[in-house]
């Protein structure tokens, strides 16, 4: 990874992997643009539980995330597990934390996208990626969803949304990431990483 080239944050938060895989894949699509690349971050769970402290780097998955990885990102991917209806709240949690991005407009036009994992077909998936759009919609970040021209998205019979791509992982949270689902992570990918470039033509020529 070049340290000057511009990159995707692939932000997410995954207990038993589904998001993470779609994390995965959405990177493997940022990844096929020329001129941009993917940098995969995880939150860490949170805890009622005030003393305990989790270890700097995590057993397993891509490493946390700190402040300066959203601030000089090209484009935001942002993902979480749906939980009630909503974001989990570690996620919510980071982003509660970025008060000082905000003050320094250092997110204002640039993309983002949202993705997210269920158990159920009708668990609260949309409802989810719109309301992670919110918080950065008040950083000045221009939300990108995913357009019909990604045919999967009538064709699918589980997950996948025109506000982001999505997975159904049933009931034991165990159903694979299937071909559409995988095309539409894929698909959103690569929209935000060419999304991210013009958006970057634009900041520098302004
Ligand atoms: C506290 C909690 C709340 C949840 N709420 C919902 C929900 O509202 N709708 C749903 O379909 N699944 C819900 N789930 C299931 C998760 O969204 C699902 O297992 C998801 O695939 C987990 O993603 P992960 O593998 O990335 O952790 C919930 C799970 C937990 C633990």
């Amino acid at each position: 990874m070049s340290a000057n080239q511009p990159y995707i944050l692939v932000l997410y938060y995954s207990r038993s992997g589904a998001t993470a895989t779609m994390a995965h894949q959405i990177a493997e699509g940022v990844e096929r643009i020329a001129g941009i690349q993917a940098r995969l971050r995880c939150v860490p769970p949170v805890s009622s539980t005030c003393e305990a402290v989790e270890p700097e780097i995590p057993e397993e998955g891509a490493i946390y995330a700190e402040l300066d990885d959203l601030r000089d990102c090209a484009g935001l991917a942002i993902g979480s597990p749906t939980r009630f209806g909503n974001m989990a709240a570690p996620m919510k949690y980071f982003l509660d934390s970025t008060s000082n991005l905000w003050l320094n407009g250092a997110l204002i036009d640039k993309p983002a996208c949202a993705f997210t994992s269920s158990s159920s077909l009708h668990g609260g998936q949309e409802s989810t990626l719109l309301t992670m759009l919110v918080p950065l919609l008040h950083h000045g970040m221009v939300f990108a969803g995913l357009p019909y021209s990604e045919t999967e998205l009538i064709e699918t019979q589980a997950g996948g949304t025109p506000y982001g791509a999505s997975h159904v992982a049933g009931a034991r949270s165990d159903r694979q990431v299937d071909s559409s689902e995988r095309a539409l992570c894929a698909a959103q990918g690569k929209r935000i990483a060419r999304l991210a470039l013009a958006l970057l033509s634009m900041r520098e020529g302004a």
